[in-house]
């Protein structure tokens, strides 16, 4: 059944566990997501960033494609389709207008006032189709889609002036995280985090969840964390068995044979990040 996430990240913050958002590249990485997840019988927001939506044609083949696999594989675990770091207000209405029931808007590179207010247009816009909106504040550095980016820590004035003015449904603040791997380890403002989720009723997400301790995800998810993205690690698994498969298997050539060698190294790891999230229905 695809929701929007607005149930699934209340009932984590409430409970103390977190919804993982995966990123996803193909029909491939869909399937195997949502096999695995309604195997475990875990929620599961897929992540289709802006360069990943382009690759796959467009956000009406992949809202087209995600209904489909739910109905053909007889999915029945809640999914959330999320558009991860959308850049506009017109990006995030041609998700919406395909089907997407979640957005990320990400105005956080514009002063706080510009972030506002195109934050605000898109809530307006996805409130009133039923799409949940999460926004940023502050800047997560490192490198995604390949682009690479410098951090900013968010403030919780900021925080609270993004909220109260827009009325978002989650809010990703950056507090040390970064995307792609670290260098050395992830350095988080963990007293910050506590603050922003005491002073804010909506849930925090955690973006660049990948080379986090299990600790510090456990500390995260203690302070307020209730989505936690993860891309590279699904890459970095998937591409590994893939790799080894093809230096095992010279002659190979079947497209399906080759991208279906990573199914299973990516369906361990998805595995391992929701008992990791502690991940409930
Ligand atoms: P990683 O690539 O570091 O796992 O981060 C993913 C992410 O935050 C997507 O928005």
């Amino acid at each position: 059944m695809l929701v929007n996430s607005k149930d699934l990240l209340l009932k984590a913050k409430a409970s103390k566990y977190a919804i993982p958002h995966l990123n996803i590249n193909n029909l491939e990485w869909a399937k195997y997501i949502l096999q695995e997840c309604n195997s475990l019988n875990v929620p599961v927001i897929l992540g289709v960033s802006e360069g990943a939506a382009k690759y796959m044609g467009g956000f009406n083949t992949i809202a087209l494609m995600v209904k489909g696999l739910i109905t053909d594989l007889n999915i029945e675990i809640p999914v959330c389709l999320h558009v991860d770091h959308a850049s506009s207000f017109e990006t995030c209405k041609s998700a919406i207008d395909a089907g997407f029931t979640s957005v990320m808007i990400d105005a956080s590179r514009q002063e706080l006032s510009e972030n506002i207010r195109i934050t605000k247009e898109v809530v307006d816009y996805a409130h009133s189709k039923n799409v949940t909106v999460e926004a940023e504040v502050g800047h997560i550095g490192g490198t995604e889609d390949n682009i690479t980016n410098t951090s900013t820590n968010a403030t919780l004035e900021d925080c609270l002036s993004l909220y109260e003015n827009t009325h978002i449904d989650s809010l990703a603040p950056a507090l040390g995280s970064v995307h792609g791997f670290y260098k050395g380890e992830a350095n988080l403002d963990f007293a910050t985090m506590q603050k922003i989720s005491d002073a804010l009723p909506i849930p925090l997400v955690l973006h660049g969840g990948t080379g986090i301790s299990d600790e510090k995800i456990a500390k995260a998810i203690s302070c307020g964390i209730s989505k936690i993205n993860i891309n590279t690690e699904l890459q970095s698994v998937w591409s590994k068995a893939v790799r080894s498969y093809l230096e095992e298997n010279k002659d190979a050539i079947d497209p399906r044979k080759i991208i279906g060698s990573g199914e299973e190294a990516l369906k361990a790891r998805v595995e391992e990040i929701v008992t990791l999230f502690k991940t409930k229905i």
